[in-house]
Protein backbone atom coordinates (compact mmCIF):
# COMPACT_ATOMS: atom_id res chain seq x y z
CA UNK A 1 0.00 0.00 0.00
CA UNK A 2 1.47 3.59 -1.02
CA UNK A 3 1.25 6.44 1.49
CA UNK A 4 0.38 9.91 -0.20
CA UNK A 5 0.39 13.11 1.95
CA UNK A 6 -2.80 15.00 0.88
CA UNK A 7 -1.36 18.95 1.21
CA UNK A 8 0.59 21.45 -0.39
CA UNK A 9 2.61 22.52 2.50
CA UNK A 10 5.86 21.85 2.03
CA UNK A 11 6.59 21.55 6.01
CA UNK A 12 3.83 18.85 6.36
CA UNK A 13 5.25 17.43 3.12
CA UNK A 14 8.84 17.15 4.55
CA UNK A 15 7.72 16.16 8.16
CA UNK A 16 5.64 12.77 6.12
CA UNK A 17 9.30 12.66 3.50
CA UNK A 18 11.16 12.74 7.00
CA UNK A 19 8.64 9.86 8.76
CA UNK A 20 10.15 7.43 5.79
CA UNK A 21 6.58 6.08 4.76
CA UNK A 22 6.36 8.49 2.19
CA UNK A 23 5.62 7.39 -1.33
CA UNK A 24 4.03 11.00 -2.78
CA UNK A 25 1.71 13.97 -2.49
CA UNK A 26 -1.54 15.03 -3.93
CA UNK A 27 -2.72 18.49 -4.10
CA UNK A 28 -5.67 20.20 -5.38
CA UNK A 29 -7.07 24.17 -6.66
CA UNK A 30 -7.97 24.19 -2.94
CA UNK A 31 -5.12 22.85 -0.76
CA UNK A 32 -2.70 25.26 -3.17
CA UNK A 33 -5.58 28.60 -2.29
CA UNK A 34 -5.08 26.82 1.29
CA UNK A 35 -1.65 27.74 1.44
CA UNK A 36 -1.65 31.36 -0.33
CA UNK A 37 -0.16 29.89 -3.94
CA UNK A 38 -2.05 32.10 -6.10
CA UNK A 39 -0.93 32.63 -10.15
CA UNK A 40 -0.46 30.65 -12.81
CA UNK A 41 3.16 30.68 -12.56
CA UNK A 42 3.20 30.38 -8.58
CA UNK A 43 1.50 27.51 -8.81
CA UNK A 44 4.04 25.97 -11.14
CA UNK A 45 6.95 26.62 -9.40
CA UNK A 46 5.24 25.19 -6.11
CA UNK A 47 4.54 21.53 -7.92
CA UNK A 48 8.67 21.38 -8.52
CA UNK A 49 9.26 22.83 -5.08
CA UNK A 50 7.12 19.79 -3.78
CA UNK A 51 8.63 17.61 -6.72
CA UNK A 52 12.00 18.51 -5.10
CA UNK A 53 11.12 17.45 -1.72
CA UNK A 54 9.39 14.17 -2.56
CA UNK A 55 10.67 11.23 -4.58
CA UNK A 56 7.32 9.93 -5.72
CA UNK A 57 4.65 10.75 -7.82
CA UNK A 58 3.11 13.96 -7.46
CA UNK A 59 -0.44 15.12 -8.38
CA UNK A 60 -0.56 18.51 -10.38
CA UNK A 61 -4.72 19.37 -11.17
CA UNK A 62 -5.39 21.18 -14.35
CA UNK A 63 -8.29 24.15 -14.51
CA UNK A 64 -9.33 23.52 -17.93
CA UNK A 65 -12.85 21.98 -18.60
CA UNK A 66 -12.42 21.37 -22.06
CA UNK A 67 -10.14 18.65 -23.98
CA UNK A 68 -7.89 21.14 -25.55
CA UNK A 69 -7.53 23.16 -22.85
CA UNK A 70 -6.99 20.20 -20.43
CA UNK A 71 -4.95 18.34 -22.60
CA UNK A 72 -2.41 22.12 -23.66
CA UNK A 73 -2.83 22.44 -19.29
CA UNK A 74 -1.25 19.07 -18.57
CA UNK A 75 0.97 18.55 -21.23
CA UNK A 76 2.82 21.72 -19.46
CA UNK A 77 2.35 20.22 -15.81
CA UNK A 78 3.41 16.93 -17.55
CA UNK A 79 7.20 18.84 -18.43
CA UNK A 80 7.50 20.05 -15.27
CA UNK A 81 8.76 16.84 -13.89
CA UNK A 82 9.08 13.24 -14.34
CA UNK A 83 7.30 12.86 -11.40
CA UNK A 84 4.32 14.54 -12.50
CA UNK A 85 1.17 13.59 -12.45
CA UNK A 86 -1.92 15.38 -13.98
CA UNK A 87 -4.71 15.22 -12.28
CA UNK A 88 -8.20 15.24 -14.69
CA UNK A 89 -12.04 15.67 -13.19
CA UNK A 90 -14.05 13.35 -13.88
CA UNK A 91 -16.24 14.94 -16.97
CA UNK A 92 -17.17 14.42 -20.67
CA UNK A 93 -14.04 15.84 -22.16
CA UNK A 94 -11.83 14.76 -19.04
CA UNK A 95 -12.53 11.21 -19.93
CA UNK A 96 -11.16 12.09 -23.51
CA UNK A 97 -8.11 13.82 -22.23
CA UNK A 98 -7.41 10.44 -19.93
CA UNK A 99 -7.31 8.48 -23.58
CA UNK A 100 -5.22 11.42 -25.10
CA UNK A 101 -2.68 11.20 -22.43
CA UNK A 102 -2.44 7.69 -21.74
CA UNK A 103 -1.76 6.78 -25.31
CA UNK A 104 1.18 9.74 -25.12
CA UNK A 105 2.01 7.89 -22.13
CA UNK A 106 1.42 10.61 -19.99
CA UNK A 107 0.48 9.37 -16.20
CA UNK A 108 -3.18 10.65 -14.79
CA UNK A 109 -5.24 11.03 -11.89
CA UNK A 110 -8.52 11.46 -12.17
CA UNK A 111 -10.22 13.12 -9.29
CA UNK A 112 -13.61 13.49 -8.42
CA UNK A 113 -15.00 10.36 -8.33
CA UNK A 114 -18.01 9.04 -6.06
CA UNK A 115 -19.75 6.67 -8.21
CA UNK A 116 -18.22 3.10 -9.22
CA UNK A 117 -19.88 3.94 -12.62
CA UNK A 118 -17.63 6.59 -12.85
CA UNK A 119 -14.72 4.64 -11.84
CA UNK A 120 -15.22 2.35 -14.79
CA UNK A 121 -15.32 4.78 -17.27
CA UNK A 122 -11.64 6.37 -15.91
CA UNK A 123 -10.26 2.87 -15.89
CA UNK A 124 -11.59 2.35 -19.27
CA UNK A 125 -9.83 5.53 -20.36
CA UNK A 126 -6.65 4.47 -19.14
CA UNK A 127 -6.44 6.73 -15.97
CA UNK A 128 -3.53 5.70 -13.68
CA UNK A 129 -4.70 6.41 -10.65
CA UNK A 130 -8.65 6.80 -9.71
CA UNK A 131 -9.26 9.09 -6.84
CA UNK A 132 -12.53 8.05 -5.16
CA UNK A 133 -13.67 10.75 -2.42
CA UNK A 134 -14.38 8.48 0.92
CA UNK A 135 -14.90 11.68 3.07
CA UNK A 136 -17.15 13.45 1.25
CA UNK A 137 -19.16 10.93 1.01
CA UNK A 138 -19.75 10.39 4.46
CA UNK A 139 -20.44 13.57 4.64
CA UNK A 140 -23.84 13.47 2.42
CA UNK A 141 -24.69 10.41 4.78
CA UNK A 142 -23.87 7.61 2.68
CA UNK A 143 -20.96 5.62 3.19
CA UNK A 144 -17.42 6.33 1.12
CA UNK A 145 -16.01 3.02 2.10
CA UNK A 146 -19.02 1.18 0.70
CA UNK A 147 -17.48 2.85 -2.44
CA UNK A 148 -14.04 1.71 -2.06
CA UNK A 149 -15.28 -1.95 -1.96
CA UNK A 150 -17.72 -1.95 -4.87
CA UNK A 151 -14.55 -0.25 -7.03
CA UNK A 152 -12.22 -2.95 -5.45
CA UNK A 153 -14.12 -5.67 -6.45
CA UNK A 154 -15.08 -3.86 -10.30
CA UNK A 155 -11.58 -3.39 -10.96
CA UNK A 156 -10.24 -7.12 -9.41
CA UNK A 157 -13.16 -8.62 -11.67
CA UNK A 158 -11.44 -7.11 -15.13
CA UNK A 159 -7.53 -7.47 -14.01
CA UNK A 160 -7.90 -3.50 -15.08
CA UNK A 161 -4.63 -1.47 -14.16
CA UNK A 162 -5.84 1.30 -13.27
CA UNK A 163 -4.59 2.05 -8.89
CA UNK A 164 -7.25 3.10 -6.58
CA UNK A 165 -5.87 6.13 -4.90
CA UNK A 166 -8.45 6.73 -2.18
CA UNK A 167 -9.16 10.34 -0.93
CA UNK A 168 -10.75 12.58 1.28
CA UNK A 169 -9.15 10.86 3.90
CA UNK A 170 -10.05 12.25 7.00
CA UNK A 171 -9.16 9.66 10.09
CA UNK A 172 -6.73 7.01 10.62
CA UNK A 173 -9.48 4.49 10.67
CA UNK A 174 -10.25 5.34 6.64
CA UNK A 175 -6.56 4.33 6.36
CA UNK A 176 -7.23 1.22 8.22
CA UNK A 177 -10.30 0.31 5.99
CA UNK A 178 -8.57 0.53 3.09
CA UNK A 179 -6.09 -1.56 3.62
CA UNK A 180 -8.41 -4.17 4.51
CA UNK A 181 -10.07 -4.16 1.15
CA UNK A 182 -6.66 -3.72 -0.97
CA UNK A 183 -6.61 -0.39 -1.80
CA UNK A 184 -3.28 0.63 -4.15
CA UNK A 185 -3.13 4.03 -2.27
CA UNK A 186 -3.74 6.52 0.27
CA UNK A 187 -3.85 10.19 0.25
CA UNK A 188 -3.96 11.68 3.55
CA UNK A 189 -3.58 14.65 5.58
CA UNK A 190 -0.53 14.14 7.62
CA UNK A 191 -2.65 14.56 10.79
CA UNK A 192 -4.22 11.14 9.49
CA UNK A 193 -0.87 9.60 8.88
CA UNK A 194 0.64 10.47 12.28
CA UNK A 195 -2.59 9.23 14.16
CA UNK A 196 -1.81 5.54 13.17
CA UNK A 197 0.98 5.84 15.97
CA UNK A 198 -1.92 6.30 18.47
CA UNK A 199 -2.54 3.76 21.36
CA UNK A 200 -3.23 4.01 24.78
CA UNK A 201 -1.30 0.85 25.64
CA UNK A 202 1.86 1.68 23.55
CA UNK A 203 1.53 5.13 25.93
CA UNK A 204 1.00 2.91 29.10
CA UNK A 205 3.74 0.74 28.29
CA UNK A 206 6.35 2.85 27.66
CA UNK A 207 6.21 4.58 30.52
CA UNK A 208 6.22 1.83 32.46
CA UNK A 209 9.19 0.42 30.73
CA UNK A 210 10.80 3.60 30.98
CA UNK A 211 10.09 3.91 34.91
CA UNK A 212 11.24 0.78 35.45
CA UNK A 213 14.72 1.50 33.60
CA UNK A 214 14.60 4.50 35.86
CA UNK A 215 14.18 2.56 39.21
CA UNK A 216 17.22 0.14 37.92
CA UNK A 217 19.17 3.22 37.22
CA UNK A 218 18.68 5.24 40.22
O1 LIG B 1 -7.64 14.64 -2.60
C1 LIG B 1 -8.93 15.15 -2.42
C2 LIG B 1 -9.05 15.67 -1.05
O2 LIG B 1 -8.17 16.75 -0.88
C3 LIG B 1 -10.40 16.09 -0.65
O3 LIG B 1 -10.40 16.04 0.73
O4 LIG B 1 -11.21 16.58 2.96
O5 LIG B 1 -11.48 18.24 1.09
O6 LIG B 1 -12.86 16.17 1.15
P1 LIG B 1 -11.54 16.80 1.53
Amino acid sequence: MKFFVDTANLDQIKEAYDLGVLDGVTTNPSLMAKEGITGRNNILKHYVDICNIVDGDVSAEVISTDFKGIVKEGEELAELHPNIVVKVPMIKDGVKALRHFSDKGIRTNCTLIFSAGQAILAAKAGATYLSPFIGRVDDINWDGMDLIDQIVEIYANYGFATEILAASIRNPLHIVKCAEMGVDVVTCPLKSILGLLNHPLTDIGLAKFLADYNKGNS
